[in-house]
């Protein structure tokens, strides 16, 4: 009986003790009633009277820009949000509970805003949400979640690699307008850039240069929803393709350039252009595994690209047309007298090893003929021999002062393609570089 009395005692004390000061979470759970099964915590939008909207407060922040997809225009990153809401019916006092700030609460037993962003074209199973909400003494509710998350985002291309991308992140609920639910934010837009740029790790080719929140108060006539937008702009870092595009086309444009100086006569001039022409194509198709097809208008790297390719393209036609009409003055005029150079040369061969040999070797047996010819033949022999060079000299003077038609043809050609084609480049790269260049000197 004693001990009975004793435990009685016992439990009374504990009671009255739990009364005063209760710093078990039992007390304060049974308080806000979430021991039992409460249904109509989950289902009611917790507030007293209906007609009082829930704020909900919304805070982003970017951990990581991890993929821009311009073929299929979506970002993929990594954000990390937080909700606040405030639940009227789960209230207490710290002081009646030990100093009691913050409880935990499974998901599953609350009213949780069916917030979600509009933009996002990822599936659902890279949301990490926690199962447990954080509950404040005055009813605020926070529940974080980490996403990563692939949003559709209007990519504008047209300034490639220079360009800066607008892309909007807006919160939205599905089912509930502004009179049930109204969004906001806690922490003000340049706080939340701020704290992204120091937590972003990855970010790839991406800088982030600015987030801007907009809220968009939704009304009955207008259609839409409360809507909380995060502006996220993102600049992109465009060395790579500087160093990997641009400049070896400048180069080439440049080693196309410095072709016209190759001498026609070797065949080198035109194997040399089509090489340039090749390696071009080759950065075509490395242009084309990043540009979407979509676009309304042309990209100037797009511009750049093609024009460069068209302007050798056609200084290889050029070369070739030159190197025809070279090969035609070639044939009209070379075809009559090289027989007769070719006779010439093998005479001169023929008899000039002959002198030195006579000469050197068989005095005595070439001394017999000479001795035969009486000098007046010999000498008129030689004055045979030279006349016919001298006629030989002259026709090959004649030949090298009067060029064929076909070959004065080429040369005037080359030289005015080369004013146009110099002319065009210059034309070219000034008007890139009041468009499209000059964003360079920004960077
Ligand atoms: C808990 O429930 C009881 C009855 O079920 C009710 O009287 C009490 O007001 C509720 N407490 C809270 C904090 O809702
Ligand atoms: C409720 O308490 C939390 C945590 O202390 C605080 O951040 C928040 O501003 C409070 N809300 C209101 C409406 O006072
Ligand atoms: C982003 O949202 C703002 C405000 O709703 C709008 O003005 C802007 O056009 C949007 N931008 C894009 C790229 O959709
Ligand atoms: C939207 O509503 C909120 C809360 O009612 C208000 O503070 C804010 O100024 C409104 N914004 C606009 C753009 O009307």
């Amino acid at each position: 009986m004693s001990a009975l009395r004793t435990l009685a005692f016992l439990a009374l004390v504990g009671v009255s003790s739990s009364q005063t000061s209760d710093c078990s979470y039992v007390g304060l759970l049974t308080h806000l009633n979430l021991t039992t099964t409460n249904d109509l915590l989950a289902t009611m939008r917790p507030v007293k009277s209906w007609t009082t909207p829930t704020l909900v407060q919304l805070d982003m922040l970017l951990y990581g820009i991890l993929e821009v997809d311009e073929k299929t225009q979506t970002v993929t990153t990594h954000i990390w949000v937080e909700m606040r809401w405030t639940n009227e019916f789960l209230t207490w006092n710290p002081e009646d509970f030990c100093e009691v700030n913050v409880l935990t609460v499974p998901q599953s037993k609350l009213w949780l805003p069916d917030v979600q962003i509009l933009e996002d074209v990822s599936d659902t199973s890279s949301i990490h949400r926690s199962s447990v909400v954080n509950l404040y003494p005055n009813g605020t509710l926070s529940a974080p979640a980490r996403q990563r998350m692939t949003s559709t985002c209007w990519l504008n291309l047209l300034m490639f690699p220079f360009d800066t991308q607008e892309c909007n992140i807006t919160f939205s609920s599905i089912n509930s307008d502004g009179s049930a639910i109204q969004l906001g934010s806690v922490n003000t837009d340049k706080t939340l850039t701020l704290i992204s740029e120091k937590l972003m790790i990855t970010k790839g080719e991406w800088e982030l240069t600015k987030m801007e929140i907009i809220v968009f108060n939704g009304t009955k006539t207008t259609g839409r929803r409360h809507e909380l937008t995060y502006k996220v702009i993102i600049a992109r870092k465009p060395m790579l393709y500087v160093i990997n595009l641009i400049i070896p086309l400048l180069y080439f444009l440049v080693l196309d350039f410095a072709s016209f100086f190759i001498s026609e006569d070797r065949g080198e001039k035109l194997s040399f252009k089509v090489t340039i022409l090749l390696s071009i194509s080759v950065m075509l198709l490395i242009l084309k595994d990043i540009l979407p097809s979509t676009e309304k208008k042309l990209p100037w790297i797009a511009s750049y690209c093609v024009a460069i390719f068209t302007i050798v393209g056609l200084s290889v036609l050029e070369a070739m047309l030159v190197g025809y009409l070279y090969d035609l003055d070639g044939c009209c005029c070379k075809t009559a007298q090289s027989p007769a150079d070719a006779q010439v040369d093998i005479q001169l061969e023929d008899n000039n090893p002959k002198e030195p040999a006579g000469a050197k070797y068989i005095p005595e047996k070439s001394s017999l003929p000479l001795d035969r010819l009486n000098g007046y033949d010999l000498l008129k022999l030689i004055l045979e021999k030279v006349k016919a060079t001298q006629q030989e000299v002259e026709e090959q003077n004649k030949d090298q002062r009067k060029p064929g038609r076909c070959r004065r043809a080429a040369v005037i050609i080359d030289s005015v393609f080369f004013a146009l084609y110099f002319l065009t480049d210059l034309v070219f790269l000034s008007y890139m570089n009041t468009h499209w260049f000059s964003a360079i000197y920004s960077y």
